[in-house]
């Protein structure tokens, strides 16, 4: 599967089968992850990957009760060990940072027949307290990824690029 066709193909999945990710591909999906880019190299992206069952139904419970987030065989924890640094256009880096990195993991797991969401509905502070993670570090997204259930393509309910694009000026 090229890049092109992973862009097209890449859903939101919301319903998984119950099959654990081999660990080779969980390793694949995070290493493209770690291949990302960042604003002066920084890489302050964290994972933690979790997978105990009683963990994940904790994590859906903090995700605003999103069950299907804890059906998932593993959830991506996407933090960022940041100092807040602010970059000279006005912008935080981290999110973004953290943000390329999801990125680059969804279109690798799409690639390997996985299925994932993009989760910002969630309880910062419930998270640190289930995994655990330090008060100096911040959670920037979950991640549920596992085997779709549905792997059908679906038709995306995106803007048209003459609304969404301007040529030389706005
Ligand atoms: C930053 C971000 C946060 C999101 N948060 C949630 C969420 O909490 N729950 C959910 O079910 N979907 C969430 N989504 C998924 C979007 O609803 C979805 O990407 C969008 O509707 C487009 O559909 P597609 O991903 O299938 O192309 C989120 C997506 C992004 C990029």
């Amino acid at each position: 599967m090229n890049v092109r066709d992973a862009i097209k193909t890449r859903k939101s999945v919301r319903k998984f089968l119950d099959k654990p990710i081999e660990d080779e591909k969980l390793k694949a999906v995070l290493e493209a992850g770690r291949l990302a880019p960042s604003a002066s190299n920084r890489q302050e992206w964290r994972f933690v990957i979790a997978r105990d069952p009683e963990t994940r139904r904790k994590l859906a419970e903090a995700a605003n009760g999103q069950t299907f987030v804890g059906k998932a065989p593993a959830v991506i924890v996407a933090c960022a060990e940041t100092d807040g640094h602010i970059m000279s256009c006005g912008q935080p880096s981290y999110p973004i940072d953290v943000a390329i990195a999801l990125d680059h993991m969804t279109l690798a797991a799409t690639e390997l027949g996985l299925g994932t969401c993009w989760i910002g509905a969630f309880d910062e502070r419930r998270v640190k307290e289930i995994l655990g993670i330090p008060e100096r570090i911040r959670v920037v997204e979950l991640m549920p990824m596992g085997y779709p259930s549905d792997p059908s393509l679906v038709r995306k309910n995106r803007l048209p690029l003459n609304t969404i694009v301007k040529y030389e000026h706005w």
